[in-house]
């Protein structure tokens, strides 16, 4: 069990108003920091992800070889290996990061030497089997715990592979490009949905030639990796916690700018278009192919709608969800989610904690194996937050706290960390009180 070392009071707000400039993203400073610290060179990167994730994959990256420097003015420096890890003298420790642990498997399947992978307790419970099927049919010497981490890697030579993965998972996929990257051949990942794209992006960001199709990306190797200087986009999924939160207050004034709006990524702003909130995106601007842009948003007089969120369009959205469905008791038509079974395999069984922690706060909701039905029209009172040590959760819930009747208390606050440490004090500088 996840013993909560923190908790936070979360008061009610009267309106969300501000202007923020928000860290890093995750998921491309995870994917920049690992090629950074694979490719030759020495790489610069700005506004770097904060969070305690990023900080696992440049911790393990070092420990590979890499010489990794966190500036004072809060540049990342990542000096590469050249293609070439050293054997690690310990374990491995991905920590939290289910993004390190899948995508470092497939960078240290294809060299040489013995590694194991170790998580905190939620990571080693996630699934780690995806990553094993198709690294195993490149020729790849990996075993698992029961399906989990530890993670013991024996590397080899391996072959190229065209593979189709079961669930969507860029995770999967990366893992398997970046052994592609080393591997003699193409490989080829195929997927139906289309799952974000930082890794591809990042690839050729780095010099790599890497094709992409409507539905497949392939990759022909062996290629090096060169350095480079970046500034990371600011995260668009810590965005939906405030865009969520100023979409529940008619009258609330938000602007983000240099955010992350790479369209793989960017469903949120459909969603709460169609729940009536006004989207604005100003300033384009693309940044080593990720687009980057400033979003004002105007929630709507009359309340939040109602819109169901299903298909494609729940795994373009996964990190998203337990937000979404946060704010869905103070829409007017309710919210309906499917086809996210995922969630229940993430940080933490996301459906369940969510479902939990709404019927703490006096909600009605139906739980579903692969969603949940949350109706509209209700009305919240404070309460006693679960979470789980999921830092998604623990965000998700303060933000419903801020339109309940009533204080709330976030069990396991600190978690936020893991993706958001400045999330708190963001929050308390945009909430009006
Ligand atoms: C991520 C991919 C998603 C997402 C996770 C980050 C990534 O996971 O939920 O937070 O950076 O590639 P899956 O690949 O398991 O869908």
């Amino acid at each position: 069990m996840h013993t909560a070392t923190e908790e936070r009071l979360i008061r009610p707000a009267k309106n969300i108003y501000g202007s923020l400039r928000l860290p890093g993203d995750k998921s491309i400073s995870h994917r920049y920091g690992m090629l950074a610290a694979f490719a030759e060179g020495t790489s610069r990167f700005t506004n770097f992800s904060t969070g305690a994730d990023c900080a696992s994959t440049l911790a393990c990256m070092s420990a590979l070889g890499a010489q990794v420097n966190r500036r004072e003015d809060g540049t990342v420096e990542v000096t590469g290996v050249a293609g070439k890890v050293n054997q690690p003298s310990s374990e491995l420790d991905c920590g939290n990061s289910g993004s390190t642990m899948r995508m470092i498997s497939g960078l240290l399947s294809a060299q040489q030497g013995e590694f194991t992978l170790i998580g905190d307790e939620s990571l080693s419970r996630r699934p780690m089997k995806r990553i094993q099927l198709p690294l195993e049919s490149m020729g790849a010497r990996l075993t698992l715990t029961e399906g989990h981490a530890p993670i013991h890697i024996h590397g080899s030579q391996l072959k190229a592979i065209d593979y189709t993965p079961p669930v969507p998972s860029a995770q999967v996929k990366t893992c398997v490009l970046l052994a592609g990257l080393q591997t003699p051949g193409t490989t080829t990942v195929r997927e139906s949905i289309r799952t974000r794209d930082h890794s591809e992006l990042a690839l050729r960001a780095f010099g790599a030639n890497v094709e992409r199709s409507v539905d497949s990306v392939s990759i022909t190797g062996p290629q090096t990796l060169k350095a480079i200087e970046a500034a990371v986009p600011g995260d668009i999924s810590s965005a939906a916690f405030f865009l969520c939160a100023a979409a529940l207050f008619p009258g609330s004034q938000l602007l983000l700018d240099s955010l992350g709006l790479n369209p793989t990524r960017a469903t949120l702003l459909d969603v709460l278009t169609s729940l009536g909130v006004q989207v604005a995106v100003l300033n384009l601007e693309d940044k080593h192919s990720e687009l980057v842009g400033t979003v004002q948003i105007t929630a709507p007089p009359e309340g939040l709608g109602s819109t169901s969120v299903t298909g494609s369009l729940a795994a373009q959205l996964i990190d998203e969800l337990p937000v979404l469905a946060t704010i869905a008791p103070y829409t007017r038509g309710g919210i309906r989610i499917r086809d996210a079974k995922e969630l229940r395999v993430k940080e933490s069984d996301r459906i369940a904690l969510v479902v939990q922690n709404l019927r703490a706060m006096g909600a009605e909701v139906t739980e579903h194996e692969d969603g949940m039905d949350v109706p509209g029209g209700q009305q919240l009172h404070g309460a006693t937050i679960d979470s789980g040590g999921d830092h998604r959760i623990a965000m998700a819930f303060s933000v419903a706290a801020l339109r309940a009747t009533g204080d709330s208390l976030i069990r396991g606050s600190e978690s936020a960390a893991i993706s958001f440490p400045e999330f708190f004090d963001l929050l308390d500088f945009i909430a009006e009180r």
